[in-house]
């Protein structure tokens, strides 16, 4: 196990981030749907893609472990899986994969690590059911076990606005019959939206009281693209900015369905801007700066599936802020990688911190000294980067157990924090 040890310090200067996970697990999949060879460069090499690249592979598509260059015969030419697929701890790999397995005629199983199996699924399995795969779940969690092919397209009602779930109906449905309508009760993020429109499908979208996503058959060209840099990743260095000194990060994807964040702590006093430079595959990429700012508590609603995986920072954040901050309405942060409701109040007081755990979000009162300790990121990959930002604005030194779990989406995060100047 590594222990994580990090002292009061700031941070300044200019830096990049890995590949956006969430960009990287589309443009692996949509590369090995395609026939041809499809180049991704700048790829997120967190654990959690290398379970997606790992995935792919076991239906006989090329991928080196770089995941730069996959060369497949198109999604009709995979072959069965010779065992269950594993994975581990990525939510996306199995959500998402399961809209691909459904359009398979033959039997995929997926399974996941101890934490993913506490996941629910029947928010995946019953889209892919009605659009006519054969699924099953145990007990509504992995492992789950799915017989597709000849798919007909439907109208889909997504009982959640769940990126994952969308996505994984929007890739079944480039394989069924006649038009597929997903509905979701608010809008997720939109990469795999923008993904396939700038590939060329069919895909349109409507705004209302849902938000619709209508696909045909399509069938995914060959691409090369250059994945931009990980926002969620960005928000660890944009929160290390504003609370010890400035930060640049550059090459970063800015698309405005992951801008909630930065519209929070602007809200909250934050110096933050954008600028926005370049376009890839229909992803606005740019930069993003943040200095050290005093800050305010705010109402924050945490049923905004787009500030999902900040809510942590945004409880750091809060907690050196003058007066309260309240998230209401984030229950769906129960059903993360961790329990992150229960993750966040009980990494933050252990620190000092006064947070108060609602059924459905938090309460935190600030500004609060924080004061190293011992903490445990409860095997989350976020809980320990934020615990490591704490650390920054802790008096002594804060030492985050099982850091290693920051390496399903970053590795080498404290080398990231340590070149900017924090004392880790
Ligand atoms: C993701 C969607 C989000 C997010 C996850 C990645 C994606 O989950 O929390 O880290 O890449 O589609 P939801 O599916 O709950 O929106």
């Amino acid at each position: 196990m590594t222990t994580l040890v990090v002292r009061p310090s700031g941070v300044s200067g200019t830096c990049t981030v890995p590949g956006s996970k969430s960009i990287s697990h589309r443009a692996l999949m949509l590369g090995a749907m395609a026939k041809g060879t499809t180049r991704i460069n700048g790829l997120g090499l967190g654990a959690d893609v290398a379970a997606t690249i790992d995935c792919l592979r076991a239906f006989g598509v090329d991928i080196p472990a770089d995941g730069s260059l996959i060369a497949s015969g198109g999604i009709d030419a995979w072959t069965a899986p010779a065992t269950t697929l594993d994975c581990r701890n990525s939510g996306t790999t199995m959500r998402i994969l399961a809209g691909l397995a459904a359009r398979l005629t033959f039997t995929t199983t997926l399974d996941g690590d101890g934490s993913l199996r506490r996941r629910p699924m029947e928010r995946v399995v019953d889209p892919l059911r009605i659009l006519g795969a054969h699924v099953r779940a145990t007990d509504g969690h992995p492992p789950i076990v799915i017989e597709g092919g000849d798919l007909k397209g439907t109208t889909v009602d997504l009982p959640v606005a769940s990126a994952q779930v969308k996505t994984a109906a929007i890739f079944a449905g480039l394989g069924a019959s006649g038009q597929t309508t997903v509905r979701e009760p608010a809008p997720s993020r939109d990469h795999t939206e923008r993904m396939l429109r700038s590939l060329g499908a069919p895909i349109s979208e409507s705004f209302g009281e849902t938000h619709d996503v209508t696909v045909s058959a399509f069938e995914v060209p060959p691409f090369e693209t250059t994945v931009p840099g990980d926002v969620s990743s960005a928000a660890f260095l944009v929160t290390a900015a504003v609370l010890t000194g400035d930060a640049q990060v550059d090459d970063v994807g800015v698309n405005p369905t992951r801008m909630s964040f930065v519209d929070v702590v602007r809200e909250m006093g934050g110096d933050v801007s954008i600028e926005v430079l370049r376009d890839e595959l229909g992803e606005p990429i740019g930069s993003l700066v943040a200095r050290h700012s005093p800050l305010v508590g705010v109402a924050v609603d945490g049923s905004d599936p787009g500030i999902h995986d900040e809510l942590p920072l945004i409880a750091l954040l809060a907690t050196q802020a003058e007066g309260e901050t309240t998230v209401k309405g984030a229950g769906e942060l129960r059903l993360k990688e961790s329990d992150r409701i229960d993750s966040v109040v009980r990494g933050l007081r252990a620190l000092g911190a006064e947070i108060h755990e609602l059924v459905d979000g938090f309460v935190v009162r600030g500004p609060t000294k924080l004061r190293g300790a011992n903490v445990d990121p409860s095997g989350d990959h976020r809980i320990a980067m934020m615990l490591a930002v704490a650390g920054l604005v802790a008096d002594g030194e804060t030492r985050i157990d099982d850091f290693e779990c920051s390496g399903v989406s970053w590795p080498g995060f404290e080398a990231t924090l340590a070149k900017l100047g924090a004392d880790v």
